[in-house]
């Protein structure tokens, strides 16, 4: 579609078919911006952009280019016929285990990708990047809460971190040497949860690595149970801590980020980014809490009103007992807080695994 909105300016949203993206999706255009997705749908589809037209009720404030990113006239193309106020840049290959079984892959993937993108953005003069970074950057040398100031790259154990960290120095560098391009790292927690409609989620594919959607599958029956990763840790029950940020608020924070950026603003209080490096401001976005995977089980109990069924393992290689975020900065210069308790992402997450036991994949219920 072609239909340019009275007032909020266009966004290259690249990924934006994915899980976090899709629910970044339903708040810029509920806010008035206009989307344009650039996809090449490796681990989502386009039903999830059907489906967010359909929540926003303005379908005409989205479009879609189905593209790689490495695909250097593909995305030239796609930064045609309009102008982009700026790029939230989602799209990249997230799964940990398969980035050490295929480094190759996922460095061409991430960091080629990412190339691509900022030379075609140069090109078309547009001067804004808010990237998709990740607590996996913090650990091994600092205590949490972790603020953005910690150190990085010590706590790294696999490519896709890796890649991460790369590109936050990549990003870092190219604002050094362009005057006009601002970059904002935002560096997520662990994202959970879904939109309240039950309409789009997190859909993986295969076996899930991550806690709450294998969580969300022994719920619905298509998993036997959990098995919770280390008794032993030195926390409060045994079990690890992390950051769970309902997808909800983390999609608030990018509406607040681009709207604090956007229009080549900056907002005050990054005085101390500015030192470290121009043009490039950094945020965790995280609740603050660290919540244990016990913890997640009796939150999800309660939902279910029935135990969800679960058992005691080994820990998993390369985990860290305790993770959570210091999220000051971004309350104080973006305005953003999460407001969404553990209750709310089991809630919100089970609403939609119901609903679509099979994610967006077009199957009756088993
Ligand atoms: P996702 O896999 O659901 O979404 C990523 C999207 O990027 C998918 O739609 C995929 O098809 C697309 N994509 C991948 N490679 C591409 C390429 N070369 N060209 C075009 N499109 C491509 O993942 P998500 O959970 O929504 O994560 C979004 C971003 O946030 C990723 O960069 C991820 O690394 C980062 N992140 C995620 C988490 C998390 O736990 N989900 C945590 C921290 C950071
Ligand atoms: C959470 C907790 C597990 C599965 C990963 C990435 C990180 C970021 C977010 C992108 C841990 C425990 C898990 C299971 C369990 N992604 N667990 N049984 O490891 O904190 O972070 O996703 O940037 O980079 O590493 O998230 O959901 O995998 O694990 O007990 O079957 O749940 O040990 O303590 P993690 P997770």
């Amino acid at each position: 579609s072609s239909a340019t909105p009275a007032t909020g300016e266009w966004i290259m949203v690249t990924g934006g078919a994915g899980y976090i993206g899709s629910h970044t999706l339903v708040e810029l255009i509920g806010a008035g911006f206009g989307c344009r997705v650039v996809d090449n749908f490796s681990n989502s589809c386009e039903e999830s952009l059907r489906r967010v037209q359909e929540l926003t009720g303005k379908p005409d404030m989205l479009d879609w280019v189905n593209a790689d990113l490495r695909d250097e006239a593909a995305v030239a193309a796609a930064f045609e016929g309009r102008k982009f106020g700026g790029v939230i840049h989602f799209a990249g290959l997230k799964a940990v285990g398969k980035s050490v079984e295929e480094p190759l892959a996922y460095y061409d993937n991430n960091i080629v990708g990412t190339l691509v993108l900022l030379r075609q953005m140069r090109k078309a003069g547009c001067g804004l990047i808010i990237f998709s970074s990740s607590a996996t950057v913090y650990g091994d040398g600092s205590e949490p809460p972790f603020a953005e100031t910690a150190p990085v790259g010590r706590g790294v154990t696999n490519p896709y971190g890796w890649t991460k960290f790369m590109l936050e120095q990549v990003m870092i560098d190219a604002a050094r040497a362009d005057e006009g391009l601002r970059v904002v790292l935002l560096r997520y927690f662990n994202p959970v949860g879904a939109h309240a409609s039950g309409r789009i989620g997190e859909d993986p594919v295969g076996i899930p690595n991550n806690l709450m959607p294998y969580v969300l599958q022994v719920a619905v029956g298509r998993r036997k149970e959990l098995t919770v990763f280390g008794e032993d840790y030195a926390t409060a029950d045994g079990t690890a801590e992390r950051d769970y940020v309902h997808v909800v608020d983390l999609a608030k924070g990018h509406l607040a980020a681009l709207s604090a950026f956007v229009g080549g603003k900056a907002p005050a209080g990054l005085e101390e980014d500015e030192a470290a490096h121009p043009r490039t401001a950094v945020f965790n976005l995280g609740t603050g809490n660290a919540i244990s995977v016990k913890q997640v089980v009796t939150a999800m109990s309660a939902v279910l009103g029935r135990e969800l069924p679960h058992t005691f393992g080994p820990r998993r290689a390369g985990d860290l007992a305790r993770v959570f975020a210091d999220t000051s900065k971004a309350e104080r210069v973006l305005g953003w807080k999460a407001g969404l308790t553990i209750e709310d992402m089991c809630k919100d997450g089970w609403r939609w695994q119901q609903a679509n036991p099979r994610g967006f994949r077009d199957e009756p219920a088993e």
